[in-house]
């Protein structure tokens, strides 16, 4: 065995941290040519189940298109289901971390979740590349420099939204959201621009998320006069929202809008026409028409038995493609966590959405448009059509760019 002197050895590590070309037996000491284990902590069952098969779809076909090899190694996702609940979600999030020693983590699609997470995440060094979760926190006091978001912070969608509905739709709105913290910070953002646009909040609602029968709250909607509804509703949440919305008699008195969650292609076809006219805000819709967007379309159709993808199968496709390209930046090494992180801040490519880009100061995306969409009857179907848009959307977060 070669003997390697405190001296060398230092000599090595250090150089090998600056970056530096040290010599080939410390390459060859670092080479890394096992798989790199990307640990997946998404939701298989519950309210938001589809939302997690079409994130996991995405990040499939683009892993595919890389034919599951990047910078010489083998692309391995490890799927956890977080069923939706924070302890399960904590204790997946443990043992991808400590047993599996998973390389590069994604996920959850619970705020609550992501906050649970946390502290794991970033006292483990571990890179997580959030996929859906949308709390605030995480781009502001909670931010962590381990942690980037490829989704939207809950603030993104919703802020531009209060003053065009104030300005376009009705200055009375009633306000609802599952009583959990997306709920809360997505209302909370709508009030940001509605209410110095002379809005008034005629009465706000949380029912509980999973709620099946919206009849009581429904029923508070009609009595209160409001002239339209601003809410956020997602998976099975929306489809049953949107469906006794309408059955109530509600639709033709009451415009409504939200949040893009409440329409996405995920719910669409279980909520057919009752959804048509909704207006909602979302940083993407599958009618955009930018030629990555046009091809990632066709080829998730493909793939997917002609499924429509909605915006979590966009931010699957750009948490892939931000780990392909941060992969190929580094070499395929992984462990130089720093370096993975700097290569991160710099990712930068197109997107089905649009010009894809982190903010270095809160390691969210920014978001090249907020779209706001109605939905109409187009060809293929029910769809999202852009009727005006925001452009350059970001948090206000600047958590990432305190000292660690
Ligand atoms: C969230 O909990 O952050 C969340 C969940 C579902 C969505 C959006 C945000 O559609």
């Amino acid at each position: 065995m070669a003997k390697v002197t405190r001296r060398t050895f230092l000599g090595g590590a250090a150089a090998t941290a600056a970056g530096v070309a040290a010599g080939p037996w410390v390459l060859r000491a670092h080479a890394q040519s096992g798989p790199v284990k990307i640990g997946v902590v998404l939701p298989y069952t519950g309210v938001y189940a589809v939302l997690g098969e079409s994130i996991t779809q995405a990040m499939e076909l683009v892993f595919a298109r890389e034919n599951w090899t990047v910078a010489g190694r083998k692309i391995e996702m490890i799927k956890e289901d977080d069923e939706m609940k924070p302890p399960v979600g904590i204790r997946k999030t443990e043992k991808l971390i400590d047993s599996d020693k998973v390389d590069i983590l994604t996920g959850p699609v619970h705020s609550g979740i992501l906050m649970g997470m946390r502290d794991k995440v970033h006292s483990s060094k571990t890179i997580l590349i959030v996929s859906n979760a949308g709390a605030d926190a995480i781009s502001r006091e909670r931010c962590s420099k381990w942690i980037f978001r490829t989704s939207f912070s809950n603030w993104q969608p919703n802020q531009p939204m209060g003053g065009w509905v104030a300005k376009n739709v009705s200055k009375e709105v009633f306000l609802t959201a599952p009583n959990y913290q997306a709920g809360k910070d997505m209302m909370e953002a709508f009030k940001e621009t509605f209410v110095p646009a002379g809005g008034k909040v005629v009465a706000e609602d949380y029912p509980k998320l999973g709620e099946t029968d919206y009849a009581p709250y429904l029923t508070k909607i009609r009595q209160s006069g409001a002239k339209a509804v601003y809410c956020f509703f997602s998976g099975t949440d929306a489809v049953n929202f949107v469906k006794q919305y309408d059955q109530f008699g509600l639709k033709q008195t009451t415009k409504l809008t939200g949040a893009g969650f409440l329409t996405e292609p995920d719910v669409l076809p279980a909520q057919g026409r009752s959804a048509l006219g909704v207006i909602t805000g979302h940083f993407y819709t599958p009618v955009l028409d930018n030629p990555t967007n046009q091809r990632f379309v066709k080829e998730f159709r493909e793939k997917f038995g002609n499924k429509m993808p909605d915006g979590f199968a966009c931010q699957g496709y750009d948490t892939a493609e931000t780990i392909v390209r941060a992969l190929k930046a580094v070499n395929g090494n992984t462990q130089d966590k720093e370096k993975l992180v700097a290569v991160l801040e710099k990712t930068e490519f197109d997107s089905p959405r649009g010009r894809f880009r982190f903010d270095p100061k809160s390691h969210n995306v920014i978001q090249p448009f907020i779209y706001i969409r109605e939905v109409k009857e187009v060809a293929g179907g029910l769809n999202n059509v852009p009727i005006d848009k925001v452009a350059d959307v970001r948090d206000p977060g600047t958590g990432c760019a305190l000292p660690a």
